[in-house]
């Protein structure tokens, strides 16, 4: 989607709709209403007499202007009481408008910045953010018909007013790099998984670097080995792919913070295989990796004055006669041992590896974003992400990050009295913790891995991967992760 930042008056606007939002408060409407009328003639006065929009939120009203005017349609988007606006409030709206305006087969569309108070950048990338990823569509394999081809081609964020105007330039350019880097994600994430396998994430990864200014190394099962990274090797022994370990890197200097991304790119669950059932979407357990991907594309592009790391584990677990069978024990990059209970528990044996390796970079902080666990689906839904760490401090960063961008975290308790469960006699540690607190014994599984430095965990397992749409966000992968992280990363230092 390609986002563009006019300033100029709202009656020399061109674009096939035009939306303007309105504040419900009864003299900021009025007000409004009469700028409306003024500037667009009689047919604006019938709407507002007749009562039908208030500016609420999820009001919507389309006048149609008539000959002499630069739009031909004027979408009207209620965004509620001005002292409850948030970004989030505006993602929503922005979100309804770009939706409608694709019913009305617009392949332009122009947003009026409304008079923002405070937070003024935030809410024009807020704007931009539910506008484009409301359009966001999985289509490249579809045959399309011309009827498909007539889309929303492009964003116009525009304002006539100076001080708006100032931040607007700025503010539009940072939402693109967000919005694509999102896109990106969502696209990794939602390709097949005979698209995206190791080698492939792996090429991509470079690809992307090499677009947008990262280092990419990627190593190949040989030198996966002599690492003696037993995790990685046992999840993909069963299958006819290789593994690969991605390590992306951007800026210099200092200590670095280190992202790792479960990259399984397809998750049968090996010997204990899955039902059949929705294992199609077992497609996106690569969204951490996504996500990953994605942050590295923005931050490069936002040139933020950051040194990261990014490790991603990558294999596709799938059953065979060589694969990793329950009962097998596997030695990690670290030394430590673990029983292999069950093979559907893989997420953790891959992090595991990446998560001794990230001690080589002596981290400043370690953040991991996994679709790791069906229990952090059944305890949170598809609303949150579930956190755990060793690290107050980063924990909070993190979720004051997730605040301002609305992908927001829990925190899930990694007390003491969960480590017993995932107790092995035969190993250092087993992979799985029986049937209770199961989003937690994986959390306890990582942080037997996690070396002298801060870590937080993100389960996105039920954030990444969506059974319906929402309000910007579609069924299949929502690219969770990136403006988090973005975010996350801007405020770093
Ligand atoms: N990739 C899955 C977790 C998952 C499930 C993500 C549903 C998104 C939606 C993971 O590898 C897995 O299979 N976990 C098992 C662990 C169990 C065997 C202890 C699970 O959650 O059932
Ligand atoms: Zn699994
Ligand atoms: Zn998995």
């Amino acid at each position: 989607m390609k986002l563009s930042f006019v300033k100029s008056p709202l009656k020399q606007i061109k674009a096939d709709v035009l939306a303007v939002f309105l504040f419900q408060d009864t003299q900021l409407f009025q007000r409004d209403a009469r700028t409306l009328g003024r500037l667009f003639g009689s047919r604006i006065a019938p709407l507002f007499d007749a009562g039908d929009f208030l500016g609420k939120e999820k009001d919507t009203a389309v006048v149609y202007l008539g000959r002499g005017h630069k739009s031909p349609r004027l979408l009207l988007v209620g965004i509620g009481e001005q002292t409850k606006l948030t970004p989030e409030r505006l993602r929503r709206a922005a979100a309804m408008a770009a939706k409608k305006a694709k019913t009305l087969k617009a392949s332009s569309l122009a947003l009026a910045i409304p008079t923002l108070r405070k937070d003024v950048p935030d809410s024009i990338v807020a704007l931009c953010e539910g506008a484009s990823l409301a359009l966001y569509k999985f289509d490249k394999y579809l045959t399309k018909e011309p009827e498909d081809l007539k889309k929303i081609q492009e964003i116009i964020l525009c304002s006539g007013d100076g001080a708006a105007a100032n931040a607007a330039g700025g503010a539009v350019r940072r939402a693109q790099i967000i919005v694509d880097a999102t896109v990106a994600a969502r696209d990794l994430a939602n390709a097949p998984g005979n698209e995206i396998y190791p080698e492939t994430l792996a090429e991509a990864t470079k690809k992307s670097g090499e677009q947008f200014g990262f280092r990419v190394t990627v190593l190949e099962e040989s030198e996966i080995e002599e690492l003696g990274m037993g995790g990685v090797l046992g999840v993909c022994q069963g299958s006819s792919k290789p593994a690969r370990f991605i390590i992306l890197e951007y800026g210099t200097g200092g200590k670095p913070v280190v992202l790792v991304g479960k990259g399984v790119t397809f998750d049968t669950g090996g010997i204990s295989i899955k039902p059949a059932a929705s294992m199609a979407e077992m497609k996106m357990d690569m969204s951490g990796a996504a996500a990953v991907i994605g942050t590295f594309q923005a931050i490069a592009r936002l040139k933020l004055p950051v040194h990261v790391v990014g490790l991603i584990p990558a294999v596709e677990n799938m059953p065979s006669g060589s694969a990793v069978k329950p009962g097998d024990i596997i030695r990690h990059f670290n030394g430590k041992t673990s029983e292999v209970d069950n093979t559907d528990a893989e997420g953790r044996l891959i992090l595991a590896d990446a998560l001794g390796y990230a001690s080589r970079y002596n981290p400043a902080a370690v953040v991991d974003l996994a679709t790791l666990t069906g229990a952090c689906v059944v305890a949170l839904g598809h609303v949150v992400t579930g956190m755990m760490g060793n690290d107050e401090g980063l924990m909070k960063r993190l979720k004051a990050a997730g605040e301002k961008t609305f992908e927001r975290l829990w925190e899930l308790p990694l007390y003491d009295e969960y480590e017993k469960l995932i107790k092995s006699d035969v190993a250092d540690v087993k992979n799985v913790g029986g049937r209770w607190g199961g989003a937690i014994t994986a959390g306890w599984f990582l942080k037997k891995f996690v070396g002298n430095y801060k870590w937080a965990h993100l389960d996105i397992a039920g954030t990444a991967i969506l059974e319906e749409h929402g309000e910007y966000t579609q069924r299949g992968a929502s690219g969770v992760g990136v403006r988090l992280l973005t975010e996350f990363l801007k405020s770093w230092k």
